[in-house]
């Protein structure tokens, strides 16, 4: 490591060569000799074959890997890249509802449960394969007595409640792209996606309840749809059964459209490229990108990620606790789970309603096998306290999973003690909305796993580390995560335009996808991802890694949760600024914060230590639980806490105010 150097202009961290990575973690946990046993990659010796394989010949490892999908038509050829536009298995037809449901109707699958679904009251709804198929024709059906073709995009605003899933693969059923917009999202942000994917029919809900309460639904729609011009048809779900306006003409309820249609619907057979859905990622700037994936590459990479990673058994109770509105809940509530024949347990509300118990209390009664959540809800359940754990029965659970954000090694820890009992594998799972799927994650009964680390790449999956000239770095140095081949469940374009898509992805490294995170690698080749690369701080000529200083706060026994950004220096480039919520229970003191500085001297060297701690009750995120550091850079900068940006993602605008007020 090179001394530090003090600089005097700011630097840009984003456009330096490399980034430094400080933080060495020795733990390593390996797979039980039972585990790896039942598992079907039992050894990493069987891993590396298999990927050394995917990578030597990818139009045979995947030609052979989609004979798993059930085709109408035969592909001619398995992929046709053209950068950065790539089409996957060219000439075949397919349709998603039928590798989801029909072809599981013929055997004993048929009677097992699809979708175990609890809403937040606490009422349960159970739909076999048999009944969740007839729910989807009679929607499906309804779409088309409304108008809707293949090809025309249908707009699904919805809580979490099985109709959800019904309406995605209706929509997968008839060729019809859905694009899904979280149900907690604005009338403003629903309009402007309604309007670029120029959707002519939303499906929505009177409500749905949320932190013990009925939230309206169909009035965001109502509000929403005064500057939506192409919309005809709104199908309304009763969930709360809360008043509504409905306007004679245009808006329907579903329960009784779905009395004047057939409980038929034949699946039609669609391109294997045919537009499954477009899903939006608000990103930090700019206008929401529209993600377009296509039918039979994403299916497979769905179908073989839960497979393979989470190792499903027919057996299983499965629960993901994403949001359908994000591609956690497209990927692994519904595609990946329904095409292996799974049952996918799906939750109406907050973890914390009516006490913040609510999830073990689902595993225990649901008797839930894999566990699937992100990193910013087990920091939330370490905040709360381990008491609320130890009346429940998490015996069940044989594997945890974790996504969103760089897993912080002592939450990990905590993941790994407390939820699974020091018995069950933690799959932490890199992957994006763009990809699909997931891109780096462990074999859970082969790969020994280090807290902190995505581990290594998925089979066909060729990623790698490298500087700005696409050159891969050394070993422990940090550098741009990037995928240096098309891979079948990767986006195609950005709906309506294909240049952002070249742009964004394709035009950073030459010949390689890049969707702008940091990572390094270690001896073992084992990838840490150190956050955005937007994020990284430059402190004396040192760059940063967010995730790593975090990390290392977080590690103290009195730290629930941290984020780490840069504030301009005139002396070092940037100085660090870490805004901490404790523990329930610890007190802010001018003793604790020199406690921190001292800890993270020491996890990580004095060049990390933050200039700055701001303690705080709450960080702001993004309704998918991001934590938003363009905001606390803004904050961190401004002498009075004045903020400019766009807020329109952030969860709780209250959070800013007390941000601005933040004892520091
Ligand atoms: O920065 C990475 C982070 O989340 C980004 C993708 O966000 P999104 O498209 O919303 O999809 C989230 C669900 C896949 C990535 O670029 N990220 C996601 N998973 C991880 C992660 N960072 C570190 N480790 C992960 N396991």
């Amino acid at each position: 490591m090179s001394t530090p150097q003090a600089s005097t202009k700011p630097v840009s961290a984003a456009s330096a060569p490399n980034i430094d990575s400080m933080l060495k973690e020795k733990r390593i946990f390996k797979p039980s000799a039972a585990f790896a046993k039942a598992s079907r990659i039992g050894s990493m010796k069987k891993y590396k074959k298999l990927h050394r394989a995917s990578l030597k010949n990818p139009d045979k490892f995947w030609g052979k890997a989609a004979e798993e999908l059930t085709w109408a038509k035969p592909w001619k050829k398995v992929c046709v890249w053209k950068p950065p536009f790539a089409e996957w298995f060219v000439g075949g037809k397919i349709n998603a509802s039928v590798n989801c449901l029909d072809r599981h109707l013929t055997g004993p699958l048929r009677n097992k449960a699809a979708l175990i679904w609890e809403g937040e009251p606490g009422e349960v709804v159970t739909l076999t394969y048999q009944q969740l198929h007839r729910e989807v024709c009679l929607m499906a059906n309804v779409l088309k007595k409304h108008g809707v073709e293949a090809g025309d995009r249908v707009v699904v605003y919805l809580p979490m409640i099985p109709e959800a899933v019904i309406a995605m693969l209706a929509c997968a059923r008839i060729g019809a792209p859905h694009s899904v917009v979280f149900s907690g999202y604005s009338a403003e942000a629903l309009k402007e996606r309604v309007n670029d994917c120029g959707a002519k029919i939303i499906i929505t809900s009177d409500g749905g309840f949320r932190r013990g309460s009925a939230l309206g639904i169909k009035r965001n729609v109502d509000e929403a749809l005064l500057g939506t011009p192409k919309v005809k048809s709104v199908l309304v779900v009763q969930r709360t059964k809360q008043e509504v306006i409905m306007h004679p003409g245009r808006d329907f309820w579903l329960h009784e459209e779905t009395q004047l249609v057939s409980s038929k619907c034949p699946a039609q057979p669609f391109d294997s490229e045919h537009p499954l859905f477009i899903l939006y990622t608000s990103g930090s700037t700019g206008k929401p990108k529209g993600i377009l994936h296509t039918t039979a590459g994403y299916l497979l990479g769905c179908h073989l990620t839960t497979k393979y990673l989470f190792d499903l058994k027919p057996e299983d109770v499965y629960f993901c606790t994403a949001d359908v509105g994000w591609i956690t809940g497209h990927s692994y509530v519904a595609y990946g789970v329904l095409s292996n024949g799974g049952t996918s347990l799906l939750y109406e509300g907050v973890p914390n309603h009516p006490e913040p118990d609510r999830f073990w209390r689902l595993i225990d009664k649901h008797k839930v096998n894999i566990f699937y959540t992100a990193p910013t809800a087990i920091r939330s359940f370490i905040k709360w306290g381990d008491e609320w754990l130890a009346p429940h029965d998490l015996s069940s659970l044989r594997l945890l999973g974790s996504v969103g954000e760089p897993i912080n090694p002592e939450a990990w820890m905590w993941y790994h003690d407390k939820v699974g009992n020091k018995r069950c594998p933690i799959v932490d799972t890199w992957w994006q909305t763009e990809t699909g799927c997931h891109m780096i994650a462990p074999f859970p009964g082969a790969t020994p796993l280090k807290p902190g680390s995505a581990t290594l790449p998925f089979f066909g999956i060729d990623a790698a580390v490298v500087d700005d000239d696409g050159n891969e770095v050394p070993v422990n140095q940090g550098g741009k995560l990037v995928i240096r081949r098309p891979w079948p469940s990767m986006l195609r374009t950005i709906y309506g335009d294909a240049a952002r898509y070249r742009k964004t992805y394709w035009s950073e490294i030459k010949g390689c996808y890049f969707a702008g995170d940091g990572a390094r690698r270690d001896k073992d080749g084992y990838f840490w991802i150190v956050g955005r690369i937007d994020d990284v701080l430059n402190v004396a000529g040192h760059r940063l890694g967010t995730s790593e200083v975090e990390s290392a706060i977080v590690s103290h026994p009195d730290v629930a949760e941290a984020a780490v950004v840069g504030r301009p220096d005139e002396l070092k480039g940037q100085a660090v600024v870490a805004f901490v919520t404790l523990k329930n229970g610890v007190l802010h003191s001018k003793a604790l914060k020199d406690a921190l500085r001292a800890h993270v001297g020491k996890e990580i060297g004095p060049i990390a230590k933050p200039d700055d701690i701001r303690f705080t009750d709450m960080l702001p995120k993004t309704r998918s639980g991001k934590i938003m550091r363009r905001l606390l850079k803004e904050v961190a900068a401004s002498p009075n806490g004045e903020i400019k940006g766009d807020t329109t993602t952030l969860e709780d605008l209250g959070i800013l105010a007390k941000l601005q007020k933040s004892e520091d």
